[in-house]
């Protein structure tokens, strides 16, 4: 299976965001977390920081919205031409017509789930969406711990993909380390965000390729 390894920008210098773009070349895309201090209690940035960081990388951006209200300001992302927007499912109104807007305007969509919320209900809606991510750590902060008590659903979600014939990319987002990629992988993850683990490394690009290889190896 093919995988992906998303850097979250989140662990970057910010105040030097072009060069550190610059310094994970080599990852698939661009995880950009969206935080607005209500959803989550943290607060990161917003569009006006997309529309530039997309001027300065040519890696399509993984958009990962923290935010409340999706329904009203997810579509501007896609608007502003990013390539992925994933919302999160307890902040949704109405995620499948999210998702099709999200479409619609030409971006891929996504839905989040925290760590305690169910992924039954969207078992059946894999066709609305085109990535789902299970989050391994609470929203909000970079740097906390792997949390293995998410990896059921993360196989329940890897089955019912399978058994879909969709091509639904499954991403875990929290405390992913060459160690903990071999257990998401195993229990079914394609794509995987990296805060902590490549941009505090002394070289990310071999961070990058690390987790790149350990998840290849261990990937169903
Ligand atoms: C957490 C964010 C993550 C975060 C991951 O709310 O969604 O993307 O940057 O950071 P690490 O890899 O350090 O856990
Ligand atoms: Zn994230």
């Amino acid at each position: 299976m093919v995988v992906r390894i998303n850097p979250s920008i989140l662990a970057a210098d910010f105040a030097n965001f072009e060069s550190e773009l610059q310094r994970i070349a080599s990852a698939d895309l661009v995880h950009v977390d969206i935080m607005d201090n209500h959803f989550v209690p943290n607060l990161t940035f917003g569009l006006t920081m997309v529309e530039r960081l997309q001027q300065v990388t040519p890696r399509p951006l993984d958009i990962h919205l923290m935010i409340d209200d999706p329904d009203r300001w997810a579509p501007g992302y896609a608007e502003a031409g990013a390539f992925s927007v994933t919302f999160h499912a307890e902040a949704a109104a109405d995620p499948v017509a999210l998702a099709r807007r999200l479409r619609s305007i030409g971006a891929r969509a996504g839905i989040a789930l925290k760590p305690d919320t169910p992924v039954e209900p969207y078992l059946e809606l894999l066709a609305e969406f085109d990535q789902v991510l299970v989050m391994t750590v609470e929203p909000g902060f970079g740097g906390q711990s792997f949390m293995e008590s998410t990896m059921p659903k993360l196989g329940a979600m890897r089955s019912a993909i399978a058994a879909s014939g969709l091509d639904v990319w499954l991403q875990v987002d929290g405390g992913i380390t060459e160690e903990t990629v071999v257990t998401a992988a195993e229990s079914g993850a394609d794509t995987f965000v990296a805060g902590s683990s490549v941009f505090h490394a002394d070289n990310p690009a071999t961070a990058i390729e690390i987790l790149r290889s350990a998840a290849s190896a261990h990937s169903h």
